[in-house]
């Protein structure tokens, strides 16, 4: 579901999330390498927290985008070194979340779609808090803990038997008769007593705070002396199970009842409901709760009851389809707005960021916040010294909401917005209605330059690994490349490279080698590495099948009469016609473009034949939730499949989203598949 409207990740457009997710999963490693590697963190665990978040909130609203090496598929904290490796039995997943009573009700329309409940049968639910902890398995041979193991990718935890044992809520022995392998999965959690008082005593020793609960259980949890974690006094609640030799119970509710008969604690904040109004009432009486708990709680999960109706439902991706987090909306806090700074991204945007004396917001340390554009600095009239609210909503970046006017120092000066370019000085204007200022500097621009390779060598580009920021940094400063050709003639600079420092034979070679295997790529990819605005994957893969080769495309784009074809792809438009024109328009491009032809071979598109819709008819109504009706036709047709607006005999299938009505009707009568958006995602392999 989609996260809050107010949110910013929910104008990121896919090409820039792409890009994200590659920025956040390389720098998130590299944190985790000096954190646990080295153990010389560069930044506060809230900074460390805040892209993380980023990171989840993105991987939220674009699931399809989500990275192998996203840092929730890899072991969440990191590679401690000390803990062995766990293999789930059965893979601890993560939950959808949901941001209001709609997506609520939209989650309780999609259970008893796929169950197809007769119209009036009831639904049983459970509603219990979330908590803000880290997911634990315990696993249990004979009544006696054997195992303990962090969710880690989910796939894959490490061996925490030694400090969960220490945990007082965790018993070693379950009390009364249970199953052969019983494996129990909850959530271990400090309370905020426990937290202050750690706190307390790092600072009496000079050591820098623990930014949150959450994360100071994670440390308490993941420590190599299990007297430390002993001594840290953690809870534990219990609610889900991993593997069991045989079946435990009929519904969650009774599972919970035994899960206390065996000696755990399980969350008290819980209760049935039948419809949305009693779990909107749960939620709101849980909400009510939450700031007399001592730990905390980010939300409310709602489960079926029945566990052979969570059977039935299953699983889409990483979450199941019969439960859902519903999450409390963004917390606030009030803090000094004590810089305004200007970044400049790939396209040459400037982005105002504000820089705050950090607070904690819903219990992560915000020291950042986005300021979006120059209309909304002067819309909210937000000036450097000024008393601001900061919101973080759906857990995402942090916002400036509002100005508190009459603490406003005295002579603060409104902000003006540079007109030009703070990196290379470039004329900086607005164009049109954009609400954006873009530096003109292009290629001379070292912001836009670095951006540029960094999107260049990004995974759905070329996916040159090794070739990291701090690397591309180094050698643009250093005059080492300068444009994306240049990462090709690194090749023959193998003696400049082993001179550098930092760069020995293994590395080097490491490296060439990642460059000299993406010699030959596929047109799209091509296409969507060269940056051109507005043109993401999906278009690049459509001009791709267009066109076939550059030659072909080029010729469009210059030919008066071929243009207006351009235009009339679907998917394309005037407005990205224009951008594609402009970008070949542009010299430097055309040289860029002609240097890189010279050093690499442009692959026509592999054909869409293997595609499972390839040459099939479909049909896309109602509202769909993860792609939008736009992006699930483009995708559709870069399939090979063809995408129609109306259901006849020749439709092979139509995908119904919410509120899909007579089409999905028409469809029933005639006999033709239709699909959930979710079956349509799968079939298409999540591509
Ligand atoms: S049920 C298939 N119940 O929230 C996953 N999860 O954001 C079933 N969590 O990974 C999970 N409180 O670690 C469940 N009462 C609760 C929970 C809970 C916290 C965690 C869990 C999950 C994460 C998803």
């Amino acid at each position: 579901m989609k996260p809050g409207a107010d949110t910013d990740v929910g104008g990121l457009d896919r090409a820039a999330a792409v890009r994200e997710l590659a920025r956040l999963a390389a720098e998130i490693a590299r944190h985790d390498g000096l954190y646990y590697g080295e153990n010389a963190p560069e930044i506060s665990d809230g900074d460390y927290d805040a892209l993380r978040r980023l990171n989840d909130a993105i991987e939220a609203r674009y699931p399809e985008l989500v990275r192998e090496d996203s840092p929730n598929r890899r072991v969440g904290a990191g590679p401690a070194q000390g803990f062995a490796k766990v293999v789930h039995a059965r893979p601890m997943l993560s939950l959808r979340n949901a941001f209001g009573a709609d997506d609520v009700a939209e989650f309780l329309g999609s259970v008893r779609r796929f169950l197809n409940l007769e119209p009036g049968t009831a639904v049983p639910m459970v509603a219990e808090a979330k908590i803000d902890g880290l997911s634990i398995a315990l696993r249990y041979e004979r009544g006696r803990l054997v195992q303990a193991a962090t969710r880690g990718d989910g796939s894959e935890g490490e061996d925490v038997t030694r400090n969960m044992r220490r945990v007082a809520d965790v018993p070693v022995r379950l009390a009364g008769a249970a199953p052969e392998v019983l494996e129990v999965r909850g959530e271990v959690y400090m309370g905020h007593g426990e937290f202050g008082r750690l706190n307390a005593d790092r600072a009496a020793e000079g050591l820098a705070p623990y930014a949150n609960p959450r994360n100071s259980a994670a440390g308490s949890v993941r420590q190599l002396d299990p007297e430390i974690t002993a001594k840290r006094r953690l809870g534990f609640f219990a609610y889900a199970w991993g593997e069991v030799s045989e079946p435990v119970a009929s519904t969650h509710s009774e599972w919970l009842g035994r899960l206390g008969d065996w000696g755990f604690a399980v969350q008290p904040h819980a209760g049935p409901a039948e419809d949305l109004d009693a779990l909107l009432a749960l939620y709101d009486r849980i909400a009510a709760a939450r700031p007399t708990l001592d730990y905390d709680i980010d939300g409310v999960v709602y489960k079926v009851d029945r566990i052979d109706w969570q059977e039935r439902l299953g699983f889409v991706g990483r979450t199941p389809r019969w439960a859902v987090a519903h999450k409390f909306p963004a917390e606030q806090a009030v803090t000094l707005l004590e810089d305004i700074r200007i970044q400049v991204g790939r396209t040459g945007a400037l982005t105002p960021v504000a820089v705050l004396r950090p607070v904690t917001v819903g219990g992560v340390v915000v020291s950042r916040a986005t300021l979006h554009n120059q209309d909304e600095i002067g819309r909210k009239d937000i000036r450097v010294g000024d008393t601001v609210v900061v919101r973080r909503a759906g857990d995402v970046i942090p916002q400036v909401v509002e100005v508190l006017v009459d603490r406003r120092p005295k002579g603060a000066a409104a902000f003006t917005f540079p007109g030009t370019c703070p990196v290379c000085g470039s004329p900086a204007p607005r164009s049109g209605e954009d609400a954006v200022r873009r530096c003109t500097g292009g290629l001379v621009c070292r912001a836009q330059a670095v951006e540029r390779l960094r999107h260049f060598v990004s995974r759905n580009a070329f996916d040159i690994e090794g070739l990291g920021t701090k690397h591309i940094e180094d050698f643009h400063r250093d005059g080492l490349i300068s444009t994306p050709t240049d990462i090709f003639r690194l090749c023959a600079k193998r003696e400049v490279l082993l001179g550098r420092e930092g760069w020995g034979e293994q590395s080097a070679d490491k490296l060439l080698a990642a460059i000299n295997g993406r010699r030959a790529i596929p047109f799209d990819r091509f296409l969507f590495a060269l940056g051109i605005r507005h043109i993401g994957e999906g278009n690049a893969r459509l001009l791709a099948r267009h066109y076939g080769g550059l030659k072909n495309l080029r010729d469009a784009v210059c030919d008066k009469s071929a243009r207006d074809a351009l235009i009339a792809i679907d998917g394309m438009g005037e407005g990205r016609t224009e951008d594609l024109i402009a970008f070949f328009a542009d010299p430097g491009n055309r040289r860029i473009v002609a240097e890189l032809g010279r050093e690499v071979t442009i692959k026509p598109l592999e054909a869409a034949a293997a595609s499972p819709v390839a040459g099939k008819t479909v049909v896309f109504t109602g509202r769909l939730e993860t792609l939008g009706r736009r992006e699930a036709k483009v995708r559709a047709e870069a399939l090979g499949a063809k995408v129609s607006g109306s259901v006849s005999a020749r439709t092979d299938y139509v995908v119904a989203g919410e509120a899909s009505g007579s089409k999905a009707r028409r469809a029933a009568e005639l006999g033709i598949t239709v699909l959930t958006e979710d079956e349509w995602l799968t079939l298409i392999g999540g591509t």
